[in-house]
C-alpha cells in the first residue's frame, strides 16, 4: 500500500491520509475580502485531502498585498469561512488557515486610508504588484516602530482567535514567499538595529513571538508554521540563509508545534536532511512533488506527509487519482487568478464534472 494513504497525526489531528493541499491564493474574495460561495465548493471539491491548508488569508487589512484576497478581520470574513470549514469537515478533511501578511508587497491603493505597506526597513523591494488600476511598481515601505511591531503580532493573535471561531482546526503562520515575517528573518530586508535586526536571534524574534501569540490562542497542536529557505520570491535575499533557518527551526520545539512545512524551490542546501532532524513534531514537505517523489520521501521518513499545489488546484480528486494511477489534469496558469468559476471549480474529476 502506498504510504500516501495511510493515517498520520498532525498536531491533535489523525489525518486519513498524507496528502496534504498546499495553500494556494485564488483572488476570488470580494472587495472586503469575504469569500464566496465558489470558495466553499472550491474546498469542498478538495476535501479528499488529509489537510486542507487555505489559501493565504491576511489576518489584518493591512495585510492584504494582492487584490481579491480574503481576511480574517471582519464579522462577515468570519461567516463567510464557517460555510467553508463545515463543507470541508462534512466531508472528512481536516483544514487550517494561513494566516498571510504580505508587509512591503502590496500598494496603498489596497490599503486601508492609502497607507504605505509596513515592514521592518524602509527598503523599496524591485518589482511589481497587480492592483485595481494594473501594474504599479512596489514602493518604499513605512518601517514599523517598536510599538506598531507590538500591534501587528497582536493582529495575528485575534486572527487566530477569529479562524478558530469560523471552524478552522488550525493555522499556519506564512514565514515563506517573501512577506513580512519573511522580510524580518532576512538580512537584506531588515536592516534593523533595534531587538528585531542585526543578529539572527534579533531578525527571527519576530517570527518567533508571532508564533507564541497565535500558540497561546490555538495551543501548539493546532499551529503550523511554512517556510521556503532561499526561494528568493519577491526580492527577499538573506546572507546566510542556512544560518538564518538553522537559528529559526532549533527555537521551533519549545512551542509543541502541530507541524513544520517547508516547500523547497532549487534551494542549493538540503534544507529538508538540515531541518527535519530539528523539529519535534511532524514535517510537511512540499514543492514540485509528483506521486513517486512524494511516495518516496515518505518512505525514506524524509516526510511525515507531503504537500501538493498545482496539482490539487488542477485535480479535485487527486488522491483517487495517485490512487487509480488515473492521468492529471494540467493546471491551467491563466486563470489562477482570475475571477470565478473558470479554472477554479470546474476541474473535471474522474467521474465527471466535479461536484461538491
Ligand atoms: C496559484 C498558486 C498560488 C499560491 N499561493 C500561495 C499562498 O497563498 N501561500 C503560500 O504559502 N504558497 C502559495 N503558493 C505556493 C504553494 O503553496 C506551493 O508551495 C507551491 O505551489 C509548490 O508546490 P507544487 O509544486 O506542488 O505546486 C501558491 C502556488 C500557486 C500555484
Amino acid at each position: 500500500m502506498s504510504p500516501l494513504f495511510t493515517p498520520v497525526q498532525i498536531g491533535r489531528y489523525t489525518l486519513v491520509n498524507r496528502m496534504v493541499m498546499a495553500p494556494m491564493t485564488r483572488s476570488r474574495a470580494d472587495e472586503a475580502g469575504v469569500p464566496s460561495d465558489l470558495t466553499v465548493t472550491y474546498y469542498a471539491q478538495r476535501a479528499s485531502a488529509g489537510l486542507i491548508i487555505s489559501e493565504g488569508v491576511f489576518p489584518t487589512a493591512m495585510g492584504k498585498g494582492y487584490v481579491n484576497t480574503p481576511g480574517i478581520e471582519t464579522e462577515d470574513q468570519v461567516t463567510a469561512w464557517k460555510q467553508v470549514t463545515e463543507a470541508v469537515h462534512a466531508r472528512g478533511a481536516r483544514i487550517f488557515m494561513q494566516l498571510m501578511h504580505c508587509g512591503r508587497i502590496s500598494h496603498p491603493s489596497m490599503l486601508p486610508s492609502g497607507a504605505l505597506p509596513v515592514a521592518p526597513s524602509a527598503i523599496q523591494p524591485k518589482g511589481q504588484v497587480w492592483t485595481t488600476t494594473g501594474q504599479q511598481d512596489l514602493g518604499t515601505p513605512h518601517e514599523l516602530s517598536l510599538l506598531e511591531i507590538a500591534q501587528v503580532i497582536e493582529d495575528y493573535r485575534l486572527a487566530t482567535r477569529r479562524a478558530l471561531a469560523a471552524g478552522f482546526d488550525g493555522v499556519e503562520l506564512h514565514a515563506a514567499s517573501g512577506y513580512l515575517p519573511e522580510q524580518f528573518l532576512s538580512s537584506g530586508s531588515n536592516q534593523r538595529q533595534d531587538a528585531y535586526g542585526g543578529s539572527v536571534a534579533n531578525r527571527a524574534r519576530f517570527v518567533l513571538k508571532v508564533l507564541s501569540a497565535m500558540v497561546a490562542e490555538a495551543g501548539g497542536d493546532r499551529v503550523g508554521i511554512k517556510i521556503s529557505p532561499e526561494m528568493g520570491f519577491n526580492d527577499i535575499i538573506d546572507a546566510n540563509p542556512e544560518e538564518t533557518y538553522t537559528y529559526l527551526v532549533d527555537q521551533l520545539p519549545q512551542f509543541n508545534l502541530a507541524y513544520l512545512h517547508v516547500a523547497l524551490f532549487g534551494a542549493k542546501v538540503d534544507y529538508h536532511a538540515l531541518l527535519k532532524p530539528k523539529f519535534n513534531s511532524a514535517y510537511l514537505l512540499g514543492g514540485g512533488l509528483d506521486q513517486a517523489t512524494a511516495e518516496a520521501a515518505l518512505a525514506a521518513g524524509m516526510a511525515d506527509a507531503t504537500v501538493f499545489g498545482s496539482a490539487f488546484l488542477a485535480n479535485p480528486d487527486l488522491p483517487e487519482r495517485f490512487h487509480r494511477g488515473a492521468a492529471l489534469n494540467t493546471p491551467d496558469k491563466a486563470t489562477f487568478y482570475t475571477p470565478g468559476e473558470k479554472g477554479y471549480t470546474d476541474y473535471p474529476t474522474l467521474s465527471g464534472s466535479a461536484t461538491a
